[in-house]
């Protein structure tokens, strides 16, 4: 008993001297589960804890960004603090900023070395609720090897990505390969879905569903146009079953050689490309495609993740340290040669070791710079809403119980109404 507690003391001053006086304390954080992303952040929340002799309790989120949203308002809501550090999704700042510590009297100007644009996500009304953690961005996956057996060019539009996702098929399928898919995308009825839908929409010049102003645009032909190539692909170049996927079960099926073509995240090069990866070597990545309309062009939406800390959390100190220490270079670097995940620093889109490790990144430039953003910044408080109607109304399209004749004109009315009263 007696040599417990002294051990304990003797723990206990040690501690103490590595976190220069302050006691030593269990930091709880939020950890992504995308592919092997649990244990990249909880390494790294380790490697912190280790440094300056702190412990880490990291939480799993749930999979889908919704449900994620649900999770964290109700626990915030309730200023309960169990967690002390949060992942943020972009789209989240408007509507969380008030339950978020400001972290600029930490960063001693240190924010700057973000991108920013992708940093102004996290800055509201001057406020900084989070830091740039990583950037994220829709693109195409697409199988190399497939495509030259078949004299193929990587689609330039969704509807040569289309034909040629369906010929393809016909010709594997008739060669016995009866489990190859076309293409495959989050088609779940969540805000993956949305981003799904704003990079048709816009790739076919029909807009952001509501413009920086406020302005409901979503109800016009070019919108309708690209979600009724959408509505086609169900059933015939996409499984049934995509209208509950979400990233992973689309990775899996792309990953296992069962697709030819994915849409997702960065996140997917590294797991795609790892040793025990059937498709190794066989796939390649571009820009998703434009519409074959004037006014098309190619385009991505732009997601990411930053980290903030819970105005509840009883050590608001050592979390912030945390969030400045994962939201580095150095961890970005980390994760970036890791796990492929997009660094929201442009000094590392120039480090030898990343680009060396993740050829993408040297392209990825132009995908990001042609990006979309869904209508988070204008809309605030109120974006979750409004995302909902979306995916709502697009899910309703794909799986055919209306037209998108029919489906937009009452998205205009839903957004009018919970825009009523301005946004
Ligand atoms: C990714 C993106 C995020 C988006 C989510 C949707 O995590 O980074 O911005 O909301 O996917 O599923």
């Amino acid at each position: 008993m007696e040599k417990r507690s002294l051990v304990g003391l003797i723990l206990g001053a040690l501690l103490m001297a590595g976190t220069g006086g302050a006691a030593a304390a269990e930091i709880t954080i939020t950890c992504g589960v995308a592919g092997t992303e649990f244990d990249l952040c909880k390494s790294g929340a380790e490697a912190w804890a280790k440094k300056t002799g702190n412990t880490i309790r990291a939480l799993r989120n749930v999979e889908d960004a919704s449900e994620l949203y649900g999770l964290f308002q109700q626990q915030l809501t309730s200023k309960s603090g169990e967690v002390d550090v949060y992942m943020l999704n972009n789209i989240w700042p408007g509507a969380l900023a008030g339950h978020f510590i400001d972290l600029k009297p930490y960063t001693k100007g240190s924010e700057a070395e973000h991108y920013p644009n992708v940093l102004a996500d996290y800055l509201v009304d001057g406020k900084l609720v989070g830091l740039p953690w990583y950037n994220d961005v829709g693109v195409l996956y697409y199988r190399k090897d497939l495509l030259e057996k078949y004299g193929k060019q990587v689609p330039k539009t969704w509807e040569e990505l289309t034909q040629t996702a369906q010929s393809i098929m016909d010709a594997e399928h008739a060669a016995g390969n009866d489990k190859l898919w076309g293409y495959v995308f989050q088609g779940k009825a969540y805000e993956g879905l949305s981003c799904n839908a704003i990079e048709w929409i816009d790739a076919f010049g029909g807009g952001t569903v509501i413009d920086r102003k406020g302005k409901i645009t979503v109800n016009n032909a070019n919108a309708a146009k690209a979600l009724s190539l959408a509505a086609s692909w169900v059933g015939k170049i996409s499984p049934e079953g995509v209208l509950g996927y979400a990233e992973e079960e689309t990775r899996g099926i792309f990953q296992t050689g069962n697709a030819v073509f994915l849409r997702n995240w960065p996140y997917v090069w590294a797991l795609a490309s790892s040793d025990d990866s059937p498709i190794k070597g066989k796939f390649g990545v571009a820009a998703l495609p434009r519409g074959d309309v004037e006014g098309g062009k190619p385009t991505g939406n732009i997601g990411g993740w930053g980290l903030g800390v819970s105005e509840y959390s009883g050590n608001k100190e050592l979390a912030v340290d945390l969030v400045l220490y994962l939201t580095g270079a150095a961890e970005q670097k980390r994760r970036a040669i890791s796990n492929s995940f997009l660094p929201t620093r442009p000094a590392l889109f120039e480090d030898a070791d990343i680009l060396k490790a993740v050829p993408l990144f040297a392209s990825i430039g132009p995908i990001v710079q042609n990006g979309v953003a869904l209508p988070s910044t204008v809309t605030g408080a109120k974006y979750n809403q409004v995302s909902a109607a979306f995916w709502e109304s697009v899910h309703s399209v794909l799986e055919g119980s209306e037209t998108p004749e029919d489906a937009l004109p009452e998205l205009e009315a839903t957004l009018s109404k919970i825009g009523r009263g301005g946004w």
